[in-house]
C-alpha cells in the first residue's frame, strides 16, 4: 500500500526562482500518474521533492498518511529512475543491480534471488556478466529499472527514462513499462515531456506549465474536456488549431481573417456563447474535405489555401495559415490535394471548444456529456 498526497507543495530555489506553484494532487496506491509539461515547467523539481533529493518550500508531502517532509531519500522507500541510467562502469550488470541491496546489507542469497528474478522479468538474463559499455541503450535502461525493482519499493519515481532511446526502443519500453506496472503492483509517478507516452501510459495524467497544476484527469477527459487552452494545445498531435471567432451574421462567422459559412444558422448552444474575445479550438480530425455526416452536425464551411500536405499513410495532414496562425486538418488519406490548392473544408461544430481570448479559461466544451 502506498498513497502520495501533495499538499500545497511549493519549492522556492535559493536564487528565489519560484519553480513549483503550490501542487496539489493525490496518486491512489498503485495508480500510474504521469507528469506532462513543457520543459522547464519544474516536473523534474517536483519528482525531486517527492523523492527527498530536494527541500519543500511549503506545503506538507504524505506517503501513506505520514507527513514526510523531513524525512531522508533513504527512509521514504521510493526508487527514482533518471533520464540518464548512470551505472557504474566498471561493475557488471548483476553488481549495478544488487549494489543497492548490498548497501543495505541484505543477506548474499535473497540479493541473488532478487537480481535474479529482476532480471528475468525484463528480459536481461543473459546479460549479467556484462558491463554496461557492452550493453545498447535499451538494455541500459532495463538495468537501471532492475536496480529500483530489486528493492521493492513503496513507489517508482521516474524522470524521463525513455528519452535517450531511438523512436522504435521507445515504443518498446513504452509498452515495457506499463507491463511492470500491472505485475508488480505498485504506486508510480512518470515524467515526461512527450504526450503520447503519458496518453498511453497514465491512469491519470497531471499537466503543468510554469510551475503551476493545469489539470488533473484521465487522458481521454484532458483529450476531450481541457480546462484551458494551454492543456488544449498541449494534448494532442497534431495540436488543437485555435481561432479568435465571431459570430458575424446568422449564417457566417469569421475565423480570424477567414469567413466560414454556417449552413442552417449557428447551432443554439454556440450561439448562446457570443461574446467578444472568444477563441474557438477544433481538432485537426475535425477538419473535413466533406460534409460532416454526423446526424444533427453543423459545419463551418470555408477555403483556404493548402501551404503543406503530409500524406502519412493513414492520413493525410494539410496545413495553411491564415493571417500569422498555421492551422492543420487531419483528413482521409484517399484525398487528392496539392499543395498551392485551394481545399474547402469543413469543420464540425458539434466537436469543438470554446475559450476566453483572455483568460484562456475554457467556456465550453462540445460535445456535452453529462
Ligand atoms: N538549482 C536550481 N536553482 C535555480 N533554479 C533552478 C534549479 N533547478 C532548476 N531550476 C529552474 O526551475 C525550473 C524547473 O526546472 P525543472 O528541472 O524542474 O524543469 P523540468 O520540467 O524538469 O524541465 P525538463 O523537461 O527540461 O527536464 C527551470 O526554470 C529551471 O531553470
Ligand atoms: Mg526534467
Amino acid at each position: 500500500m502506498a498513497q502520495v498526497a501533495l499538499e500545497n507543495l511549493h519549492k522556492t530555489y535559493p536564487n528565489g526562482f519560484h519553480a513549483v506553484r503550490g501542487a496539489d494532487f493525490e496518486v491512489a496506491d498503485r495508480e500510474f500518474v504521469v507528469l506532462v509539461g513543457p520543459s522547464g515547467c519544474g516536473k523534474t523539481t517536483l519528482l525531486r521533492m517527492i523523492a527527498g533529493l530536494e527541500t519543500i518550500s511549503e506545503g506538507t508531502l504524505r506517503i501513506d498518511g505520514q507527513c514526510v517532509n523531513d524525512a531522508a531519500p533513504r527512509d521514504r522507500d521510493i526508487a527514482m529512475v533518471f533520464q540518464n541510467y548512470a551505472l557504474y562502469p566498471h561493475m557488471n550488470v548483476f553488481e549495478n543491480m544488487a549494489m543497492g541491496l548490498r548497501i543495505r546489507k541484505m543477506p548474499s542469497a535473497e540479493v541473488r534471488r532478487r537480481v535474479g528474478e529482476a532480471a528475468e522479468l525484463l528480459g536481461v538474463g543473459d546479460l549479467l556478466n556484462r558491463r554496461p559499455a557492452q550493453l545498447s541503450g535499451g538494455q541500459r535502461q532495463r538495468v537501471a529499472l532492475g536496480r529500483a525493482i530489486v528493492r521493492r519499493p513503496k513507489v517508482f519515481l521516474f524522470d524521463e527514462p525513455l528519452s535517450n532511446l531511438d523512436a522504435k526502443m521507445r515504443v518498446e519500453m513504452r509498452t515495457e513499462i506499463s507491463r511492470l506496472h500491472r505485475r508488480l503492483d505498485a504506486t508510480m509517478i512518470y515524467v515526461t515531456h512527450d504526450q503520447t507516452e503519458a496518453m498511453t501510459m497514465g491512469d491519470r495524467i497531471v499537466v503543468m506549465h510554469e510551475g503551476q497544476i493545469q489539470q488533473v484527469a484521465s487522458p481521454l477527459e484532458l483529450y476531450n474536456r481541457p480546462r484551458n487552452r494551454f492543456v488544449a494545445g498541449f494534448v494532442g498531435s497534431p495540436a488543437m488549431n485555435f481561432w479568435p471567432v465571431r459570430w458575424t451574421a446568422d449564417e457566417e462567422i469569421s475565423l480570424g481573417p477567414i469567413t466560414a459559412r454556417v449552413e442552417g444558422g449557428l447551432p443554439e448552444s454556440l450561439r448562446a456563447e457570443d461574446r467578444p474575445d472568444l477563441v474557438l479550438g477544433i481538432r485537426p480530425e475535425d477538419l473535413h474535405l466533406e460534409r460532416c455526416s454526423e446526424p444533427g452536425a453543423r459545419c463551418a464551411t470555408f477555403s483556404v489555401e493548402v501551404d503543406v500536405v503530409e500524406p502519412l499513410g493513414s492520413e493525410t495532414l494539410l496545413y495553411w495559415h491564415s493571417g500569422d496562425c498555421e492551422s492543420v486538418a487531419r483528413v482521409d488519406p484517399s484525398a487528392r490535394v496539392e499543395a498551392g490548392a485551394q481545399a474547402e473544408l469543413f469543420a464540425n461544430l458539434s466537436h469543438c471548444h470554446l475559450f476566453d481570448g483572455r483568460s484562456g479559461e475554457t467556456l465550453v466544451s462540445w460535445p456535452q456529456v453529462d
